[in-house]
């Protein structure tokens, strides 16, 4: 099992070109998605798969200006959900949660397949679920551009794109993320630590 290189080797690349998608690479990256964990085995997450030029192009105009490097590739994925699909506990409603699960299930496949899925959230919704035909109450939660990484296209990136290209960007330190909880036994009664 080797997830752990997927994991290092993805990265959210601009500099794309446009791959050949077939139906066999939309049913496998739809798979994968699908064996993704969620509340109450409800799987929440919903995708349409856009690969036809003319919605493409549609969908195209529904970017943002900072998005226009997206205009290079050949399918885009459309994540949707709605907070009723999934277990809402208390105040804690988990269809965002779930679908995020999938998606980061779909992106590690797709980077597996040698491809570069990147999620993006600089889009006119309203134009987009006009495009799809996708009802008003549904939220549409991201689109993921998909192509093939292209050495020879990060040249055409502006500047700031174009640096962090090249360099992953920074992290916060995990001591920021993470705190190890330690239980220790004292007279009988566990103590967390921080
Ligand atoms: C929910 C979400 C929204 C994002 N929106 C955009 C976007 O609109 N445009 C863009 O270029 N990148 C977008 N990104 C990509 C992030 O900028 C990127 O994941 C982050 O800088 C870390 O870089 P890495 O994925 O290469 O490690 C988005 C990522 C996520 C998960």
């Amino acid at each position: 099992m080797i997830v752990h290189e997927a994991i290092e080797i993805r990265r959210s690349y601009r500099a794309i070109e446009p791959i050949e998608v077939s139906d066999d690479l939309i049913e496998d990256l739809a798979y994968h998605a699908s064996l993704a964990p969620s509340c109450y085995n409800n799987q929440p997450w919903r995708f349409v798969f856009v690969r036809s030029r003319e919605k493409l192009e549609r969908i195209y105009n529904a970017l943002s200006p900072g998005n226009s490097w997206a205009k290079n590739s050949s399918l885009i994925i459309a994540v949707y959900s709605k907070r009723e699909y999934d277990c809402i506990i208390c105040d804690r409603e988990y269809y965002l949660f779930d679908t995020g699960i999938s998606v980061g299930f779909m992106i590690l496949r797709a980077t597996e397949l040698g491809l570069v899925a990147h999620v993006i959230a600089g889009y006119n919704p309203e134009v987009v679920k006009e495009e799809l035909n996708l009802p008003e109450d549904i939220n549409l939660i991201a689109l993921i551009i998909v192509g093939r990484h292209s050495e020879r296209l990060i040249k055409d990136l502006p500047p700031p794109q174009r640096e962090r290209e090249e360099k992953r960007p920074p992290r916060k330190s995990l001591n920021e993320i993470a705190k190890i909880m330690r239980i220790e036994k004292n007279g009988g009664m566990f103590i967390h630590a921080g």
